[in-house]
């Protein structure tokens, strides 16, 4: 893990307020791996608090994270130009390990596609992806084309504006039978995941499934407790440090 300061190379909108932004690093940082995240600063000395971004790919040094305008932060981070210079703290958290998985099921909604789009983007060709993807409607939905590489891809949107109406769940159980998966891989917001954890249980699907969560953060490496979650066996767990991925069992949903 290293705090650097990165150029900005670019910053685009990539879907209605959805923005990627593109950083050169001044030096590697060794191999990222897919669901590891930075956390960026938004460049205005009065939010000393960085973002935590999931890294939705690596390219030598170069790194893009995806944002989804939410707060001031992320306004205040679209308005930063080719050029200037970001302070970042990378690669963070554990990332998805895929182990000797062949064909995996991967189910992200809203946000929660940019950490599984850097596992697809660097497993194509290598595993097989089974990717159901949700957005709210047709205008929130990009990184297609990365999933598509990856194997069979079902696009649902709320409103049925694109692909299947309905959520990426409803999509991934849709399926299911018609894959052969082995693992499967999620991250989307904390109503998704649940839906997700009840479902496989209530079918009796035991396929090993691990989930990437999101708590607020504040220090992004471990030390200040603000991101604790609760696991099933009554401890907490830190989702920086000891996640952001965890064994869907393994914690309280
Ligand atoms: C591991 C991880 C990976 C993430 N990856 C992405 C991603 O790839 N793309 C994306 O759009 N969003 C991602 N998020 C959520 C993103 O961090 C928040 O949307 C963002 O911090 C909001 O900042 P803001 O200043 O605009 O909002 P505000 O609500 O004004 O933020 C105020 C404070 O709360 C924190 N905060 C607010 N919402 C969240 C949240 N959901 N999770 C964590 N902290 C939050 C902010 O960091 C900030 O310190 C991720 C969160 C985590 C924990
Ligand atoms: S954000 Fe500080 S311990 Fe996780």
């Amino acid at each position: 893990m290293k705090e650097l300061l990165a150029t900005i190379k670019q910053n685009k909108c990539i879907a209605e307020g959805i923005w990627a932004i593109t950083l050169t690093l001044p030096e590697s940082v060794g191999k990222i791996r897919g669901g590891q995240f930075a956390n960026l600063s938004v460049g205005d000395g009065s939010f000393p608090l960085k973002r935590p971004l999931g890294i939705c790919s690596a390219d030598g040094d170069d790194i893009t994270l995806c944002y989804q305008l939410k707060g001031d932060g992320t306004h205040l981070l679209l308005q930063r130009k080719a050029g200037e210079k970001l302070s970042v703290l990378l690669p963070l958290g554990n990332g998805f390990d895929l182990g000797d998985a062949k064909n995996i099921a991967v189910v992200g909604g809203g946000v929660g596609i940019f950490p599984l789009a850097a596992v697809v983007r660097e497993y194509a060709g290598k595993r097989n992806f089974y990717s159901y993807i949700g957005f709210r409607g047709r205008q929130y939905a990009c990184l297609e084309n990365v999933f598509a590489e990856g194997g069979r891809l079902t696009v649902a949107t709320d409103d049925g504006s694109m692909g299947v109406k309905g959520n990426a769940v409803q999509a991934f159980l849709a399926d299911y039978k018609n894959t052969d998966a082995d693992l499967i891989i999620s991250c989307g917001p904390p109503v998704m995941l649940r839906a997700l954890k009840s479902a496989l249980k209530e079918r009796g699907i035991t396929t090993k499934c691990l989930v990437s969560l999101e708590e607020r953060m504040g220090c992004g490496i471990g030390a200040c407790l603000v991101c604790a979650c609760k696991k099933t066996d009554g401890h907490n767990a830190r989702v920086c440090k000891d996640g952001p991925v965890f064994d869907i069992d393994e914690v309280e949903l």
